[in-house]
């Protein structure tokens, strides 16, 4: 069956394997493996965010590669420190061929491995030796290598493999790396061939999450899953366990901000965890703010100590973009993430500080439900701002609440 006839139909290869959509990425990775089956090696790199589909991709491109020989690897976060890491898992199966290459690069090569001592450290020879070693084994049957999570590959194996991707371009080899987006690392791979792996399409996105709860899913209530989640798949895999089938079948609203699961949320967290405290506390009140007006969020941080250049990391990250004075999460998932993973503590300190500068008369609202949720037992005058901007309102003073924070969850 060639990828055009499969278009948005799931793919079963074997129990595990299960994927919608992708045509695009499929074949991208097709022509690479064809490639490496008629001597035309090459390498490609998937770019994209958590639980964007990478790995998925990566397992499905294993399991159509049928006659090829496979070896994988996947960088480690306890382990990028350690040179040479990655090349060790990858080339494990296949060691036993170290002694076939000329002796200079089989002893470099046992040195990275510390298979040997004595021998020279010398990684330009590690690189050949690696190339030597591949080269070996294209001869018996054309070879995929399949590094996934390149952002945690230690210096060493990801120079060595650049300088193998570079080299195999009439050879039985491919190189297909998995690389995330947005994370503290970066697999920078400069001038290597990339494809984004973005949000699924609205079709597969809707078929998945069919899948998941058993019947179709309203074109609604699809699109508001698709836009919250932007088509990212864990997180819509994760989605059916946390709303209601009524919710689901648009029967009833669903709730906002969507509830992700811990899984998720950890994913999306775990990038902004590693930036410097002063960032993640901006990023707290740019989550808590729902005017998205940059002046507003800096306004706010200052009032909490925390300076506009804190901002820098965050943006470097690509967790946030600035445009046309606006502050924009870069996905919808990080915004929901950093507010649902703060404590009650922090939250209310941000609540707090963006109400003190939210002082325009046409923001009295928006001062008022922050005041609210900057305070454990809102007191008399909390009430009657409240009460002052129901009158305002004209109508239920809950409908000025912004929408997302309706569900403040409880720690
Ligand atoms: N096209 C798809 N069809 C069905 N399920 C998918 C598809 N893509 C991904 N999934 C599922 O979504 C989840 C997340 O995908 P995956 O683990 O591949 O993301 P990732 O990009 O590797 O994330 P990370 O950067 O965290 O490693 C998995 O459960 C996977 O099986
Ligand atoms: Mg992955």
């Amino acid at each position: 069956m060639s990828y055009s006839n499969r278009r948005n139909r799931r793919v079963l290869r074997d129990a595990d394997l299960m994927l919608y959509g992708r045509d695009l990425e499929r074949s991208a990775i097709n022509a690479l493996v064809d490639g490496a089956r008629e001597a035309r090696g090459g390498v490609l790199v998937l770019r994209g965010r958590a639980g964007a589909g990478k790995s998925a991709l990566l397992e499905d491109a294993v399991a159509a590669a049928g006659g090829v020989r496979a070896l994988r690897a996947t960088g480690v976060e306890s382990e990028f420190e350690l040179p040479f890491a990655a090349l060790h898992q990858l080339l494990r199966p296949v060691l036993s061929d170290v002694d076939r290459l000329p002796a200079p690069q089989a002893s470099a090569l046992g040195m990275a491995f510390g298979l040997a001592s004595n021998a020279q450290d010398n990684r330009f020879l590690v690189s050949v030796a690696v190339l030597g070693i591949l080269d070996q084994l294209a001869e018996e049957s054309p070879v995929l290598c399949v590094i996934d999570d390149a952002q945690w590959l230690d210096d060493a194996s990801a120079s060595a493999l650049e300088f193998v991707a570079r080299r195999v371009d009439a050879d039985r080899i491919a190189l297909l790396f998995g690389a995330r987006d947005g994370d503290v690392r970066r697999f920078s791979a400069p001038g290597l061939p990339e494809l984004r792996v973005d949000g699924l399409d609205a079709e597969a996105g809707g078929q998945l999450l069919a899948e998941q709860v058993g019947v179709p899913i309203p074109p609604e209530v699809l699109n508001r899953l698709m836009e919250a989640t932007g088509g990212n798949p864990l997180a819509l895999v994760e989605l059916h366990s946390l709303i209601t089938p009524g919710q689901l079948s648009g029967r009833e609203p669903l709730p906002w901000p969507l509830p992700i699961t811990d899984a998720v949320q950890r994913i999306f967290v775990q990038r902004v965890r590693r930036l410097p405290e002063l960032t993640q506390r901006l990023l707290l009140v740019a989550a808590a703010d729902e005017t998205s007006r940059l002046a507003t969020v800096l306004a706010a941080a200052a009032e909490l100590g925390v300076p506009a250049a804190a901002l820098d990391p965050a943006e470097h990250a690509d967790l946030v973009a600035i445009q046309s004075g606006q502050l924009a999460f870069h996905h919808p998932l990080v915004r929901s993430s950093v507010y649902q993973s703060a404590t009650d503590a922090e939250r209310r300190s941000v609540h707090r500080a963006l109400s003190e500068v939210l002082v325009e008369e046409t923001d009295a609202d928006r001062r008022a439900w922050h005041l609210a949720l900057a305070t454990v037992r809102p007191d008399e005058s909390v009430v009657q701002l409240l009460e002052q901007t129901a009158v305002r309102a004209g109508v239920a003073a809950a409908s000025k609440r912004p929408a997302w924070l309706w569900s403040v969850p409880q720690n």
